[in-house]
Parts: structure tokens; C-alpha cells; sequence
């Protein structure tokens, strides 16, 4: 869901000359995603690697041919979703991003969220999904159910498609069931509060929450700026 498309262009723009962080002396180009900005689902990775910022586009490489073909398997493309990441530039070596980058970077996730308003979220990786929910608790606790998130979306976390290519068949077939759910998830119809709500509306439930740490108006501060 997007109304207006010169906002999310001028967001792409500011990105793109950002300075907000060292890693603008350091990157090839600024990935800042790709995809349809009506995107009903929406993938959230951790950083662009070395084709990525070579090519300006996320998820180009080996870890992306995966996650293309995961996606066809539950009937989607990748011009149908939205693909970014938490950093918009790639940290050198790929190490970890630093918390100064992601403070600097998060604002750019938060509007691209705010303006698409998928109504799922799938983070890959611990990295996103510890981001994105708030919480310490590992990927292998987190995955395999959806979880009330922030303006109505439903956030699904699953592994990172580079940490499948290294674990074997085991971690791509649990890959295989997260996006079962995301698929059924996007075929169910929404629940009529979710489908009304504009995006700074609270959420409506779709599924009980069972842990504590996940509290969707706690999301929103995640990307609230000091
Ligand atoms: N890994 C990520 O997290 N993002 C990319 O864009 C590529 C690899």
C-alpha cells in the first residue's frame, strides 16, 4: 500500500547521497531495495555484501538466488515483494554492522515500512529479527510462527538464506516451512480492523501473542528517533 510515490522516490534520493555514517566512505552504492511498492510481503535482510553494493540491488548473489527460488515455490517473484535491508551500505569485509550505523540507517527501514505497509514482514536472519522485534531471543526460538508486529503486519522470522547454503538440507527445509506460513497468512483474508486501519492505527490481533518481549507498540520505538 503506497499513496505516494514522489515521498518514497525523495527517501530514496536522500539515501542515496546519505552521509550519515562512515560507511559512506567505504561503499560502492547504496543498496536501498528493490521490489513492488505495493508489496503485500516484504523481506528484511542485514546488510548488502559485496555484489550487492557492486550492483546497487539486494539479495543478487548466491543467498539471493535462494531466497528467489523459496519464493517461487509458494507462488511469488521477486517483482512482486519488497526486498531490503537493515543497513542501506555494505560493511567492509562484511562484518557485523556497528550500532552507530544502524542508528544513523533505521530511519530509512522505518519510512520504506511505513509507506509499503506490507502486510507481512519475513526477516531473514538473527541480525533483522533481533532489530525488528526487540529481543536477545535467537532465530531458532523465533521462527516458525508469526508475530504481531507493528501498524497491523505480521512479522515472520526465518533463517538468513546464507546461513541455509551452510547448514544443509535441515535449515532449507525449515526456510521451506516459514514460507508455507507466509503464504498462508497472505491468502488469509484480513481481519476487517486490519484491513480499515491506517498505518499508525494499533493493530488488531491476528494471532495471540505468546512471549512477552514482543510488544507491538515496543516496535514502534524502535525506529523513533531521539
Ligand atoms: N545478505 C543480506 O543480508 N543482504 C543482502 O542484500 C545480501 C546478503
Amino acid at each position: 500500500m503506497i499513496r505516494n510515490i514522489p515521498e518514497f522516490e525523495a527517501l530514496r534520493q536522500r539515501a542515496e547521497s546519505c552521509q550519515d555514517c562512515a560507511l559512506a566512505g567505504t561503499r560502492t552504492n547504496v543498496v536501498f531495495g528493490v521490489g513492488s511498492l505495493e508489496a503485500r510481503l516484504m523481506f528484511v535482510g542485514e546488510a548488502p555484501g559485496k555484489n550487492e553494493d557492486l550492483q546497487g540491488e539486494p539479495f543478487v548473489g548466491a543467498a539471493g538466488r535462494l531466497l528467489t527460488e523459496l519464493l517461487g515455490e509458494i507462488g511469488m517473484t521477486r517483482e512482486a515483494v519488497y526486498i531490503a535491508n537493515v543497513l542501506k551500505c555494505r560493511p567492509p569485509g562484511n562484518r557485523d554492522p556497528r550500532p552507530e550505523e544502524i542508528d544513523a540507517c533505521k530511519g530509512y527501514l522505518r519510512e520504506q515500512i511505513r509507506m509499503i505497509h506490507p502486510r507481512v514482514v519475513m526477516t531473514l536472519g538473527n541480525f533483522a529479527t533481533k532489530l525488528l522485534l526487540r529481543t536477545e531471543t535467537g532465530i531458532t526460538r523465533l521462527r516458525g510462527r508469526a508475530h504481531q508486529w507493528w501498524l497491523g503486519a505480521m512479522l515472520v522470522p526465518t533463517f538468513h538464506p546464507a546461513a541455509a547454503l551452510r547448514g544443509g538440507p535441515r535449515v532449507a527445509e525449515q526456510m521451506r516451512e516459514d514460507f508455507a506460513l507466509v503464504r498462508h497468512l497472505l491468502d488469509e483474508p484480513p481481519a476487517p480492523s486490519v484491513s480499515g486501519a491506517a498505518p499508525e492505527e494499533e493493530p488488531a490481533g491476528v494471532e495471540a501473542r505468546q512471549d512477552a518481549e514482543l510488544d507491538p507498540t515496543e516496535q514502534m520505538e524502535l525506529f523513533r528517533t531521539s
